[in-house]
């Protein structure tokens, strides 16, 4: 029986790379887009038998707005897993252009390309700022009687308002439900299913190339001062790897928005105190967590190999230099 074919954008990406690994795992054939081919030779390395025998095929596409690009990496494949999306860094000078539009671009043209593929399911990764509603309503005047974020829990921000932002981690934040609200809506009109994933902050080991990236630098300084931090809760890399993975298996994870939360911290003011329900994870997916304890342990132990291989090897540039 030949095997189906799932498209994996940012595959070189921290959660990516893991949900390349949970669908190789699982016997599927994967279509990983990359912006460059520089940005995936860890990945090339790490999958390198993969990609010799077929199962990993690498498509760069520097632009996921591009039709014809999406389109080559989405034909033959029946599923998308979008996880690719611009981060925030301080000094980004437009975080609208640089975040939102892209973002948008992407999400139009995934939704046109697998609709005219007649491609199964998106499965889109969007973020707990998605459901999280702003207290007090954005204009302050409404009072929110919610104690529970769920899967019915929207953030009210649109987009006139998040054009009008101008700190990148905010626009981010906006950019979740933003592409998130027109992500269903193109589900609706062109009749592509779609499941979303929306994890806490993710934690763990990495794939390939270094484990302090993305949230995991997050996480370090959680872990040096838990009490200082503003992070609402935490979830393994791997069990929202195996969740993308289990969206497109389940048949009624079909039009369901999951939130993924592992460890809820007791400084979970950034919340509002609101308790965040994931037991859809459990209840759709059939999903269960990863032990926190051990998410930090197996990180730890990747972080002190990682150095000691640096040390390593700055050693031995140091004796070539004296040789
Ligand atoms: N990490 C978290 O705590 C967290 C929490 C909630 C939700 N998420 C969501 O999870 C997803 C993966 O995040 P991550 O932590 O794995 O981040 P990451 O390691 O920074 O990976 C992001 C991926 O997106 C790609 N990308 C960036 N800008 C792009 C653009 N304009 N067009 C196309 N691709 C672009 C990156 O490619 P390059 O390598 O070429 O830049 C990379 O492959 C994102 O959707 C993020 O919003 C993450």
């Amino acid at each position: 029986m030949t095997k189906e074919a799932v498209v994996v954008t940012g595959a070189n990406g921290f959660l990516g790379a893991h949900v390349v690994l949970s669908l190789l795992a699982a016997g599927y054939m994967v279509h990983a887009t990359v912006r460059s081919r520089s940005s995936a030779s860890g990945l090339l390395r790490r999958f390198e038998s993969e990609v010799s025998e077929g199962s990993l095929k690498v498509f760069e596409v520097p632009d996921l707005a591009d039709r014809e690009a999406v389109r080559g990496a989405c034909e033959g494949a029946q599923y998308v897993l979008h996880t690719a999306s611009p981060v925030p860094s301080r000094d980004m000078a437009d975080a609208v252009a640089t975040i939102l539009d892209p973002t948008l671009g992407a999400i139009r043209t995934i939704f046109d390309v697998a609709s005219s593929l007649h491609m199964r399911r998106v499965v889109l990764t969007t973020s707990l700022s998605s459901h999280l509603p702003t207290p007090g309503g954005s204009d302050g005047t409404a009072t929110t009687t919610t104690t529970t974020i769920d899967e019915t829990s929207w953030n009210d921000m649109d987009e006139t308002r998040l054009r009008t932002l101008r700190k990148p981690f905010e626009v981010y934040m906006g950019s979740k439900t933003v592409v998130e609200r027109l992500a269903w809506s193109l589900s609706r009109s062109t009749g592509v299913g779609m499941t979303t994933v929306a994890p806490v902050y993710i934690a763990g080991p990495t794939v390939c190339g270094s484990p302090l990236r993305s949230s995991n630098l997050e996480l370090v300084r959680f872990l040096r001062d838990p009490a200082r931090s503003r992070i609402p809760g935490w979830v393994d890399v791997r069990d929202v790897a195996d969740a993308h993975l289990l969206a497109l298996q389940r048949e009624q994870a079909a039009g369901r928005r999951l939130l993924m939360c592992a460890h809820p911290t007791p400084a979970s003011d950034s919340t509002g105190g609101l308790e965040i329900d994931t037991s859809l994870v459990h209840d759709v997916l059939g999903l269960e967590y990863r032990e926190w304890k051990v998410t930090v342990a197996e990180f730890e132990q990747q972080v002190k190999a990682f150095r000691e291989q640096q040390q390593q090897q700055e050693g031995e540039g140091r004796d070539e230099v004296k040789g």
